[in-house]
């Protein structure tokens, strides 16, 4: 996250000498990204955390993809995605290309008794059921209905639930996940324009500290593949930090949405970037003023990106049959639209209570084995009268 945070205890001067009470070191990690150029964090732990003990069973996980080259227009019904117990196991990637996974998750397990790290990608995890906490080596961070967590990679965690019934929606980012550049001034800084600020992004403010050593399973992914690895210290051994590379959570229910006379274009909705995708949330608010407003959108093409709507609550005007859960995907090369009537329907309608999150990626997405179990195959014709 562009802004700098600092949490627990380090010393004055960074690369300098940080003892313990008892006269022991403190050991400095830097947690950085993009080479030295992305941003980074110092840390100061217990232990060396460089104490691999074994390594132990590596398998894929890598999306089975069933269709390559796809052009037809989807619905998913994603709270058909079968709850699983396991935290890894329960996250089914549907739609995947080289630059993102789009995964959808319904774990039952409230606690693991394993730490994940994703060294392949940036996480964005959102959380349409489900409360809990989420656990990291830089702080912890509470979360409900409607939150982002954003995890940049390697970061290590694990996420303790609150209940059994929990469906996340997932993208995994080989690319790192910002805000928007247009929303930031050249300090970072998140300008007056900006749909959300600083005050809505809520940084780690509890810092677990363990100091002990014993075996400590990591499941790390690393090009496309989960390794079991033991570490001879607990992950969080972290006495202080700082930096501007951690994770942190963002509600959508913050996001101000911006309104207009006429239709607004997608990029209102803009909350995340990437170099290979953008996050656009879609919030209850006023409808168009002018008029002759039509409040529903125009047929459009997004000629060269693949996009995905995932429906989180409310009503979804310009679409029939959909419910809370369905994911659309409209692929990149041929048009799409309001279904039949819902034009007609959305005039003179003042507001919505529509709530929904889209990626659009840049790159087509191939749809995989899991996406088809779930998948409507007739909704391409949805639109025929
Ligand atoms: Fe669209």
């Amino acid at each position: 996250m562009p802004f700098y945070h600092k949490l627990g205890e380090i010393p004055p001067k960074r690369h300098t000498i940080f003892k313990k009470p008892n006269g022991d070191f403190y050991y400095e990690q830097l947690f950085g990204t993009i080479g030295f150029d992305g941003m980074s964090t110092n840390s100061y732990h217990e232990q060396r955390p460089t104490q691999v003990k074994a390594i132990k069973k590596q398998y894929s996980i890598v999306p089975k993809v069933a269709k390559a080259n796809n052009i037809q227009s989807y619905r998913f019904r994603g709270f058909q995605v079968k709850p699983e117990a396991d935290y890894l196991q329960s996250r089914k990637a549907i739609l995947t290309n080289s630059d993102c996974n789009i995964i959808l998750a319904a774990p039952k397990n409230k606690k693991q008794d394993y730490f994940y790290k994703n060294t392949d990608a940036d996480e964005m995890i959102f959380i349409h059921k489900g409360t809990g906490k989420l656990r990291t080596m830089y702080g912890n961070l509470d979360f409900k209905y409607g939150d982002y967590l954003i995890i940049p990679r390697g970061m290590i965690y694990k996420i303790d639930f609150d209940t059994e019934d929990n469906r996340l929606f997932i993208v995994e980012s080989y690319h790192p996940i910002y805000t928007p550049k247009r929303y930031r001034n050249w300090f970072g800084q998140l300008l007056e324009h900006s749909p959300f600020c600083e005050r809505d992004i809520r940084r780690p403010e509890e810092l677990e500290t363990y100091n002990e050593t014993g075996d400590f399973t990591i499941n790390v992914k690393k090009q496309g593949e989960i390794i079991e690895m033991v570490y001879a210290s607990h992950p969080f051994d972290v006495i202080g930090y700082d930096g501007y590379n951690y994770p942190y959570a963002f509600s959508i229910h913050d996001f101000e949405p911006i309104t207009g006379r006429v239709h607004q274009p997608p990029p209102v909705h803009q909350t995340f970037e990437t170099a290979a995708f953008v996050v656009c949330s879609f919030v209850p608010r006023l409808y168009d003023y002018h008029p002759e407003a039509i409040p529903a959108p125009y047929n459009h093409s997004n000629i060269d990106s693949d996009e995905v709507l995932y429906y989180v609550d409310g009503d979804f005007m310009s679409r029939n049959d959909i419910e809370a859960g369905h994911i659309s995907l409209h692929p990149a090369g041929i048009p799409h639209g309001p279904h039949p009537g819902a034009m007609e329907r959305s005039i003179g309608k003042k507001d919505t209570q529509e709530l929904a999150v889209m990626v659009d990626t840049f790159k087509p997405l191939q749809v995989t084995e899991e996406a088809l179990k779930i998948a409507d195959e007739d909704y391409f014709k949805s639109w025929l009268e």
